[in-house]
């Protein structure tokens, strides 16, 4: 599966804790697009798509949601819970987030710009595209 938690460093001290994300340092592509999702419900999921060709890096900066990722021949559920944990998608993974806690802020860091052509939102056509 195409997909890993990254732990990120905390530069923490007295006054609070920091963590930087760099492209290609520990964040494992070049970063194109920051996007981040809030005001979620928690009975209502979000994602379930696959892109094409954007990698993600996917963590909650506050709380936590759970996401199912999903190659076509395997499944899992992630709990992404901690600021200094990210959860890596690669290309052409079906995901799913849910279960997001009532202060659940998710930031997205992509490789690609947003190109709506690029994402399968059909879990049938992706399925014939992975698993011919
Ligand atoms: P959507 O893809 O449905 O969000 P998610 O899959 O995370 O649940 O996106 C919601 C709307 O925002 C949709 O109209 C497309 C638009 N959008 C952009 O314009 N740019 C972006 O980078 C993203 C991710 C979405």
């Amino acid at each position: 599966m195409d997909s890993y938690l990254i732990e990120f460093n905390v530069m923490g001290d007295e006054r609070g804790s920091l963590v930087a994300l760099e492209a290609n340092k520990n964040i494992p592509f070049d970063i194109k697009r920051v996007f981040y999702i809030y005001g979620t419900t928690n009975d209502v999921p979000r994602g379930q798509h696959a892109n094409k060709f954007s990698k993600q890096v996917l963590l909650c900066i506050s709380g936590s949601c759970k996401v199912l990722v999903d190659n076509g021949n395997e499944k899992q559920t992630i709990i992404v819970d901690q600021p200094n944990k990210g959860l890596y998608i690669g290309n052409m993974i079906w995901r799913e987030m849910f279960d997001f806690s009532d202060d659940c802020i998710i930031m997205i860091l992509t490789s690609e710009y947003y190109d709506k052509t690029e994402y399968f939102n059909d879990y049938d056509e992706f399925l014939k595209v992975v698993c011919p």
